[in-house]
């Protein structure tokens, strides 16, 4: 358990101002928002307020005034933070921040990672070591879950929220006047969906607020109980609440319009692969000029046919279309990223479909929600089960990739308030690919290369990605909301400068873009690309290009691992070309980009980069020197790694 450590904060129970708890999440495929909500309804539970957060939705400037605040974060890329922890994290990295701007400030801090990466949890770790040093005190110890610990993330998690709720809380956050701490099954809801017209069924109404135990009411009654109705928000007509298609969808103000112009298939028929090149035509002349490596932000809509199953299994179907306004509950909480704004009228058909995730595997928290929910001992055994042993979760959920909906299937007896729909399901999120063009050579448009994921289970039930399975089916011409990121990976300012380029499969995207600023740039001769594929003539992506790229002056190898006798690899052919690329590495100071799948390959490339400026290839450096060398080029922005 994470000891809470002795604090010489000023901050007591008599502080009157330390009325709540901040928590701050970063996020990129949910877990830690999970945890954040999770934390957030325990500290609830005990009468307390909180707000949670993304720290990118968070005012930095306020937080030298906050008095409490558990910061929460996973780790990315290779020991990078979250895409939303990097607004909160340059500010607090500014140097001319003063050392102490932090004091008064208490924080508990709990991250989430994977040890089998080389940095492990290590964005944690980094905010971590930068609070303190910006004189924030740590009121427990940093902890560190592992997904790869025998019991998953929970085996950190569980005795660090215990500390932070018994050791902590207790002490530094006051019971509110008048709070509620009695325990019921479920908590007040934190956003409020309210059916805006009055021609409601009463049955469907009452699913809308709890009874007396805190279960949704089955059977509305006749007076068709309307808490959770909005009286303050004008009623909207019918027709125009419910105008549009499911998948219209909402476009933040930072997000442009895409037209699809292109969709084809780029690996053969029949093979065991399908990868997909997409045009995007880009609306607005900002965002239609990007850097290379850019990255694209896309967020799917669920299929219909899983919005129609949830709704069938939950007896929603008469009100899916109907009118509904959202709204934070609590005072001070923001409504997520995830979810239109406060005060939005839509349908639960179009929340379900742009804006909540049927398809993901439950998590713990899920079950939770279910067990609370379920009035049938034989459910509740079993959710039980789950509850108290993550390998039962694993067995049942993640390693079948089992959704929310089948899950469902499986417990008829749970029926989900719509009071508390909104916190339930998890998140759709936004999915991220790398810009496969560059914009000077395709101007106003972004290519993208896709691979549809695809795959089978345990359970022989074939899998789609959310998003991909999303873009095979969006027809050309469909009009898309996109985010176009910076890229984490920036070319040298001086062309004259040689640049290696290491891009397997899909990997090879914002490798492609990259070349093709090069060869703006007239720096083609200086530019070697290495891209790897299974077979020359199936899925060798861009083949055309590579000819007409060799014949302006660059080098493009490919390893086509299938081909001959013997599997030849990106990093094989590295090897090859030793003399080179310790000549471009060492003499030249040259940049390296490796760009893929996150398994082996990056670690493989670095180690056959070291090789080839060691004695051993054709350099001067004993093995260790070379693979200091190799860390400390990508450490001083000579290259970089996008990995996923
Ligand atoms: C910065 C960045 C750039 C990227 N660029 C590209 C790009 O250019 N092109 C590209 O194709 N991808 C790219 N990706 C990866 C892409 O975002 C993910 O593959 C994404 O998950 C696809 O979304 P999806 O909704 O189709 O799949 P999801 O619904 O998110 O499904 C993916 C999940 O399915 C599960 N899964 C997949 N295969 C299997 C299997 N065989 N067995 C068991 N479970 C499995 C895994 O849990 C995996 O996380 C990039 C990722 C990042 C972070
Ligand atoms: C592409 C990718 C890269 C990752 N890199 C690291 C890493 O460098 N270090 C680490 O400890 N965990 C790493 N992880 C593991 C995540 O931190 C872990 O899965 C976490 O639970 C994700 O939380 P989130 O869903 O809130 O983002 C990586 C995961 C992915 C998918």
């Amino acid at each position: 358990m994470a000891s809470p450590i002795a604090s010489s904060s000023s901050h007591t129970l008599d502080d009157e101002y330390i009325d709540h708890l901040l928590i701050l999440y970063a996020s990129e495929t949910g877990a830690s928002q999970d945890t954040a909500e999770r934390v957030g309804r325990e500290v609830r539970r005990r009468g307390r307020r909180c707000v949670v957060q993304s720290m990118d939705r968070y005012d930095v400037m306020e937080l030298p005034h906050v008095p409490l605040v558990v910061f929460i974060t996973s780790t990315h890329g290779r020991g990078d933070p979250p895409p939303t922890m990097l607004p909160l994290w340059t500010a607090l990295l500014r140097k001319s921040l003063p050392p102490d701007i932090l004091e008064g400030v208490n924080f508990a801090l709990f991250g989430l990672g994977d040890s089998s990466y080389e940095r492990f949890a290590y964005a944690g770790k980094l905010l971590h070591r930068r609070l303190v040093a910006l004189g924030a005190e740590p009121v427990l110890e940093a902890t560190y879950g592992d997904e790869r610990a025998p019991d998953g993330m929970e085996q950190a998690f569980v005795p660090w929220l215990e500390s932070l709720m018994e050791g902590v809380i207790p002490h530094l956050l006051p019971v509110p006047k008048h709070a509620n701490t009695e325990r019921t099954d479920l908590s007040e809801p934190i956003y409020r969906m309210s059916l805006l017209d009055d021609e409601t069924d009463p049955t469907q109404l009452a699913r809308l607020s709890l009874d007396e135990e805190g279960r949704p009411k089955r059977n509305g009654g006749s007076n068709g109980d309307k808490e959770g109705v909005e009286g303050s928000i004008a009623p909207v007509r019918v027709e125009d609440a419910t105008r549009g298609q499911a998948h219209e969808v909402l476009k933040p103000d930072d997000w442009v319009w895409a037209t699809l112009q292109r969709k084809e298939r780029v690996t053969a028929e029949g093979w065991w692969q399908d990868v997909r090149e997409l045009e995007l035509e880009l609306e607005g002349s900002t965002e239609a000029e990007y850097l290379p490596a850019s990255i694209a932000n896309l967020q799917p809509a669920m299929s219909t046919e899983e919005v129609d199953a949830f709704l069938a299994g939950q007896a929603l179907v008469d009100i899916a279309d109907r009118p509904v306004s959202i709204r934070s509950a609590l005072p001070d909480q923001p409504m997520p990223s995830h979810l239109p704004p406060s005060g939005h009228t839509t349908t639960l058909r179009r929340l379900l479909t742009n804006h909540l995730d049927l398809r993901a595997s439950p998590r713990k928290s899920f079950f939770e929600w279910l067990r609370r929910l379920s009035g049938d001992e034989r459910e509740q055994e079993r959710l039980d089960e789950f509850i108290s042993d993550p390998d039962e979760i694993h067995t049942y959920a993640t390693r079948p990739s089992r959704s929310i909906v089948e899950t469902l299937a499986d417990f008829r007896e749970v029926r989900i308030p719509l009071s508390h729909i909104l916190e339930i399901l998890p998140p759709l999120r936004r999915r991220q690919f790398s810009i496969a063009s560059s914009s000077s050579a395709h101007p106003g448009r972004a290519q993208l290369l896709i691979a549809m994921v695809e795959y089978k289970t345990n359970l022989k039930i074939p899998r789609r990605g959310l998003c991909s399975s999303w873009l095979q089916d969006l027809p050309v011409g469909a009009r898309i909301p996109i985010k176009i990121s910076a890229p984490t990976l920036h070319l040298p300012t001086d062309p004259s400068t040689p640049v290696i380029l290491v891009g397997p499969g899909t990997g090879v995207a914002p490798m492609r873009a990259f070349l093709e600023e090069r060869v703006r740039q007239g720096a083609a001769s200086n530019t070697t690309l290495y891209f790897g594929c299974r077979s020359l003539s199936a899925d060798q992506y861009f083949a055309a290009e590579w000819e007409q790229y060799r014949n302006l002056g660059a080098s493009v190898r490919v390893a086509a691992s299938r081909e001959g006798a013997e599997k030849v690899y990106v990093q094989d052919l590295i090897r090859e070309d030793k003399e080179k690329i310790c000549d471009w590495i060492v003499k030249s100071g040259g940049h390296v980009y490796i760009c893929g799948s996150s398994n082996a390959m990056p670690k493989s490339v670095r180690e056959a980069l070291a090789w080839c400026i060691s004695t051993e290839g054709a350099g001067t450096l004993d093995s260790e020197e070379a693979v200091a060398y190799v860390e400390q080029m990508f450490e001083q922005g000579r290259g970089g790694e996008e990995s996923w």
